[in-house]
């Protein structure tokens, strides 16, 4: 007989299936509790709460693994690209020759972006944050790109979705141009995507631009590490709003907002920017983890804990060891990978954070490598969302495709019962 779970309320029995993951996790279905019972179940932050079955990423906290389609983390940072990698998310297989091919052609033939978007970009101040430039335009491709919208169009996701992969780093780079104060410029189709990226960000009308294939290679590295992690605080909007039926580009619009915070995507450059100011403050990392453990303070050690792993970020083993090979390969000598390594080493030694099973996560060492490549650290999260959009299209098509109902939390009301209104001039 299959599992269940018993729940006993004012006496009364009811019972709830157990449904099992292909990797044995469990979960009670409760999506009959409110009609049987009339209670619902309170779940801030939704620490306990699946929203969705998904086949598309596995993830055990307590085990440090992370696998898309099946694939461990592991071998995919080392043997893949990331638009294979996009492929297997978006597809569900890796691609074979003739479909990496016609995938990847398909994306080079789409990178430029609709002029008139540089209308609204030009409109955005020079200081504007990249994150919020990014969700803008992305939005407004639903304007640019219209087409199919409406259910009873022919479906062109497929169309939205190589779009979205071609262009959004164009977009990206014209960010950090504007920062610049320099001209923007336009793909170069007969470059990869990581190169290509490169060439947008840091090539210059003046001179010729040569790309270093240690940076493209690590570029690939991190775009892949980020692609996917289930249903995260941007994954989950990315579906939520998606379930209103709301198009491909708002959306994903919605997710790099998401992403944008300090406690999600944000993070990245948060701990470059802590990590700054402890080299400024001397390299104290003791005050700071003294700080950290302050809770009056309201500091934290940006790039320690997470929701799900709760003994390692396997993410995290992988950038630490790219980021000694970068700094390595480049000639970099950065003290501020010092500052990070004595912080760790005092943070694992610290019951406060071991007691918390708080470890550094992916945003921890990636900032260091992003700034040996030359970024700049307000366009840290936005590089997290080009690795991310491939995740955010997956998750987004298999909502649709499963037919998810709208998102729609209920809530426990604890404000005033019924009044009378009161007039203005009694009030
Ligand atoms: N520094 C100090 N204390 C921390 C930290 C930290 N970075 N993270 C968690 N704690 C403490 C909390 O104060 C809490 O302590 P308490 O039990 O005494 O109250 C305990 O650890 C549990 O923390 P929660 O906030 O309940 O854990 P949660 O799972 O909700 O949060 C989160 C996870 C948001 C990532 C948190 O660890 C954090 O704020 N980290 C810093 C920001 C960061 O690096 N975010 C990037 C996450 S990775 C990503 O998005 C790709």
């Amino acid at each position: 007989m299959a599992e269940s779970a018993k729940l006993l309320i004012e006496g009364k029995e009811y019972e709830f299936p157990v449904i099992e993951g292909s990797e044995k996790e469990k979960a009670i279905d409760i999506s009959s509790l409110r009609a049987k019972t009339g209670y619902i179940t309170i779940d801030e932050g939704f620490k306990n709460t699946g929203s969705t079955t998904s086949s598309i990423t596995f993830l055990d906290g307590e085990e440090g693994i992370l696998r898309y389609r099946g694939y461990s983390i592991e071998d995919l940072a080392d043997k893949a690209d990331f638009l294979g990698v996009a492929y297997l998310l978006i597809y569900g297989e890796l691609p074979n020759q003739e479909q990496y091919d016609n995938f990847v052609g398909k994306i080079t033939k789409h990178t430029m972006v609709n002029e008139d978007m540089r209308k609204i970009f030009d409109g955005f101040p020079v200081n504007a944050h990249p994150m919020g430039i990014m969700s803008s335009l992305v939005s407004a491709m639903s304007g640019f790109y219209p087409d199919s919208f409406d259910e009873k169009s022919p479906d062109t996701t497929d169309l939205h979705i190589i779009r979205l992969l071609a262009k959004f780093p164009t977009i990206a780079t014209w960010c950090y141009k504007k920062s610049q104060g320099h001209p923007i410029n336009y793909p170069k189709n007969n470059l990869d995507y990581c190169s290509n990226f490169l060439q947008m960000m840091f090539a210059l009308p003046v001179e010729d631009y040569k790309i270093d294939p240690v940076v493209s290679a690590a570029i690939n590295k991190l775009l892949i590490l980020h692609a996917d992690h289930e249903q995260n605080c941007s994954t989950s909007t990315v579906r939520l709003v998606g379930s209103s039926k709301a198009n491909i580009y708002s959306s994903i619009s919605a997710g790099i907002s998401a992403l944008w915070g300090p406690l999600h995507g944000g993070a990245n450059q948060e701990v470059i920017e802590m990590l700054e100011e402890i080299k400024a403050d001397g390299g104290n990392v003791q005050k700071y983890i003294d700080k950290a453990k302050d809770k009056s303070s309201g500091f934290r050690l940006f790039g320690f804990g997470h929701r799900v792993y709760k003994n390692f970020d396997p993410r995290a083993k992988i950038i630490k060891k790219a980021a000694d090979d970068v700094l390595a390969k480049l000639g970099v000598n950065d003290p501020v990978l010092d500052i990070a390594r004595g912080l760790e080493e005092a943070a694992l030694k610290d019951d406060y954070f071991v007691s918390r099973k708080l470890y550094p996560n992916v945003d921890f060492y990636s900032g260091i490598i992003y700034r040996a490549l030359g970024i700049p650290t307000n366009m840290f999260t936005v590089m997290f969302a080009i690795g991310r959009l491939p995740g955010w299209i997956a998750q987004w098509l298999e909502m649709r495709d499963q037919n998810q109902p709208i998102g729609r939390p209920r809530q426990i009301y604890t404000g005033p019962e019924v009044r009378d209104f009161v007039p203005l001039e009694k009030r």
